[in-house]
């Protein structure tokens, strides 16, 4: 008898076993993701324009300036899904998808300094997660996706200082967190009604560091000053901007969307890069390494989901209980391993952990990389994943993609990075949905038009949309 139960024990447990190495849980989220700023725009009497953020000044300043900040490109000459978003819901559809990520433009909602909300507007996001809930796409909606309506945020106070040297300082200044807030609660009482699933700011670290710490010409986020200080303070006025928003989302989105029982679930979206020493042997590197995980990936997530502040980014931390734990699930958008190495004459020697250099683009030498110079490198999804994991919560992987004008890239990355969520499944972490960079091809920001995420590729003139073959790999994934 004990024989039989010992039997019967081992086969359930080996039943059991294979099951679970097989697949994704029941209700995963497969989605895409697209911001506002990089999809909207683009119909032919451009009526869609929205000029009001600091990204569209930004890019038009430069570009009519030929200041070799920005690629040549318009934000106004790209898919114009503010008009076709129907029919991109339905290609999101047709490749079997259950949610879909965008972001709702702030400076669309309130334009000018009045704080009346613009109706056109508001009732034109009404529509659109409408039109998702109808499709049966969770909508997963972004408040701010790293644009700042120009009331609040002159982007050219720094690159053209003589002209606008007094203009609003965006995050430097403690006005754009509490204007933040409000936006949320205004979002949370219109679309709380429509929306469950929120994210309250995308890639904070990409928003600071690539404001006031970016070396890389051509690719030049606002204000593009180099400032350390400035750098730190616009993080930690960007964490008390995702508190202050998770509270309102919390307080107001009182509407269960569909029927879950959950009212608002909701989350930072942080990006993550796998670090790694450039010399694995060299002690220094490694320590380099470290600094560079510890400033872009763990900093903030340290502040809203442990409520500990390194205030003066030195590696000390303080009870920070008005920062965090303000999550309820954590984003990761990665696309990439990074290798750095170690800089024995620091830059800012009163920011001794900013010690640092990634050896990028050169590592695209001897390995595969994307066309945005990145290391493809599949197990750094598993490396950031366990990382963000550490902190307790549920995980949305919120990004990831490629650029691959060819598409003969793409259906493999989606083949070995999805398995790497499998496998980071399969040891237990709690993640909950993959959402792929992007649905259709968008303003790559400072990049322009030239890196192609999409599964879709638009036509330039008729905005047309058509698939690439890897599009039907993702769907096959997601099918399966
Ligand atoms: C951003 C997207 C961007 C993508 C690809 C992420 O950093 O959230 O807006 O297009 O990466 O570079």
């Amino acid at each position: 008898m004990k024989k039989i139960l010992l039997y019967i024990t081992i086969i359930l447990v080996l039943y059991s076993c294979s099951k679970k190495n097989k697949s994704f849980p029941p209700n995963f989220l497969w989605g895409v993701a697209v911001s506002a700023f990089q999809t909207e725009m683009g119909n032919s009497d451009g009526s869609n324009n929205d000029p009001n953020s600091d990204w569209w000044v930004w890019t038009h300043f430069n570009v009519e300036n030929n200041t070799g900040r920005v690629s040549n490109d318009f934000p106004e000459d790209g898919p114009n899904m503010y008009d076709l978003y129907e029919m991109d819901f339905d290609n999101a559809v047709s490749l079997g998808l259950n949610a879909f990520r965008l972001s709702i433009e702030w400076s669309r909602i309130f334009p000018d300094a009045s704080g009346i909300p613009d109706a056109k507007e508001v009732a034109h996001y009404h529509r659109v997660f409408q039109a998702l809930n109808e499709r049966g796409l969770k909508p997963l909606v972004t408040l701010h996706h790293f644009t700042t309506p120009i009331w609040l945020h002159d982007p050219l106070w720094f690159i053209d200082s003589a002209n606008h040297g007094s203009g609003p300082r965006g995050w430097l200044e403690e006005k754009t967190v509490e204007e933040f807030v409000k936006y949320a609660e205004f979002c949370a009482k219109e679309f709380g009604e429509k929306v469950d699933l929120w994210a309250t700011i995308n890639e904070p670290m990409v928003v600071s560091i690539g404001g006031y710490l970016n070396p890389l010409p051509g690719n030049a986020f606002p204000p593009n000053e180099l400032n350390p200080e400035h750098m730190v303070t616009a993080t930690i006025n960007l964490m008390k901007a995702h508190a202050g928003a998770y509270r309102a989302l919390k307080q107001y989105d009182r509407v269960d969307a569909d029927g879950d029982g959950i009212t608002s679930f909701i989350g930072i979206v942080q990006s993550m890069t796998d670090f790694a020493p450039l010399d694995e042997m060299d002690e220094d590197d490694r320590v380099a390494a470290e600094h560079a995980n510890y400033l872009y990936n763990k900093w903030f997530l340290n502040a809203v989901a442990k409520g500990i502040l390194d205030s003066n980014l030195d590696g000390k931390t303080e009870p920070a209980l008005e920062l965090g734990p303000t999550v309820d699930y954590i984003g990761v958008n990665y696309y990439t391993r990074m290798r750095v190495y170690k800089l024995h004459t620091p830059i800012f020697p009163e920011y001794p952990l900013i010690d640092f250099l990634p050896s990028f683009p050169e590592d695209c030498e001897n390995n595969p990389c994307s066309e945005m110079d990145y290391l493809i490198f599949p197990p750094g999804l598993y490396n950031v994943l366990m990382t963000a994991s550490s902190y307790g919560f549920p995980i949305y992987i919120t990004e990831n993609g490629i650029a691959d004008a060819d598409d003969n890239q793409r259906a493999e990355f989606l083949r070995s990075h999805i398995a790497q969520v499998l496998r980071a499944i399969n040891d237990g972490m709690d993640i909950r949905g993959y959402f792929y960079w992007s649905l259709v091809d968008n303003f790559e920001w400072a990049l322009g038009f030239s890196k192609k995420f999409g599964l879709f590729s638009f036509h330039p003139v008729t905005k047309e949309r058509t698939m690439r073959p890897s599009a039907e790999i993702y769907s096959e994934i997601v099918r399966n």
